[in-house]
């Protein structure tokens, strides 16, 4: 298998991330939604938040180097029997997913770090606060975070859907150049 892209396959590299990103999100999400109903006596408070703070930074890690990648190693022309207009919608949905993968993980930062405290990536090292939100921000943050999370659980049916629509239905192997093809 190639590491990197050609004008009309996925690499290693991509694939890889996108797989690991995909995996993560989703995790990501699910620790979200169960986790906001601990309460702060529950034995897995402290650990589902710090793991779900560490993950996610991890995601924006991720997306850092998938974008990274895509200037090195371009992805791939669109599936050449698409419509215009599938691929246009294809590729915003790409940018979006990517504008999430930054963008949830930087909401989640700033209520993280909103009195200052720094974030521990799994003991490993930590991720200061450089800027300190006041009270009012956090509570932005916290909105813009549970819709951005749960708006991208949306997006990635969508996404998801119409990759399986390609492979099963219109059968051009749009699912498989981003596994095994
Ligand atoms: C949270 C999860 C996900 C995110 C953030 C995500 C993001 C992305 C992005 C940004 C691309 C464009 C890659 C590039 O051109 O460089 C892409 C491509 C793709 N994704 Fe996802 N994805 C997710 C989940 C999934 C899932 C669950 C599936 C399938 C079941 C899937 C199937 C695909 C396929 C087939 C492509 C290649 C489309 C093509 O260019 O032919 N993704 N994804
Ligand atoms: C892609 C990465 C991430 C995803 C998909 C995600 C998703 C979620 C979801 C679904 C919730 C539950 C929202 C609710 O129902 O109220 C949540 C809550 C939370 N997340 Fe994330 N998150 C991510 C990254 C992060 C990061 C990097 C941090 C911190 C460094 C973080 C900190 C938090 C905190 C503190 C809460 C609780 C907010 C509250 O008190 O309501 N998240 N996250």
């Amino acid at each position: 298998m190639r590491v990197r892209n050609t004008p009309d396959r996925y690499g290693l590299v991509t694939k890889l991330l996108h797989w690991l990103t995909a995996l993560l999100i989703i995790g990501l999400i699910a620790l979200g939604w169960w986790m906001v109903d601990l309460s702060y006596f529950d034995r897995y408070y402290q650990s589902s938040l710090s793991a779900h703070r560490a993950l996610g930074m991890l995601v924006f890690a991720l997306g850092v180097l998938t974008l990274a990648w895509r200037g090195v190693s371009p992805s791939p022309h669109a599936v050449a029997s698409l419509k215009p207009w599938e691929r246009l919608l294809g590729h915003a949905m790409h940018h979006l997913l990517f504008f999430m993968v930054l963008a949830i993980p930087l909401s989640g930062y700033l209520i993280s770090t909103s009195a200052g405290q720094a974030i521990d990536v799994f003991g490993w090292f930590e991720i200061p606060a450089v800027i300190k939100v006041g009270s009012e921000l956090r509570d932005i943050a916290i909105e813009v975070h549970f819709y951005l999370a749960y708006a991208t659980a949306a997006l990635v049916c969508m996404h998801a859907g119409a990759a399986l629509k390609h492979q099963l239905i219109d059968r051009d192997g749009t699912l498989a150049r981003m596994i095994w093809k």
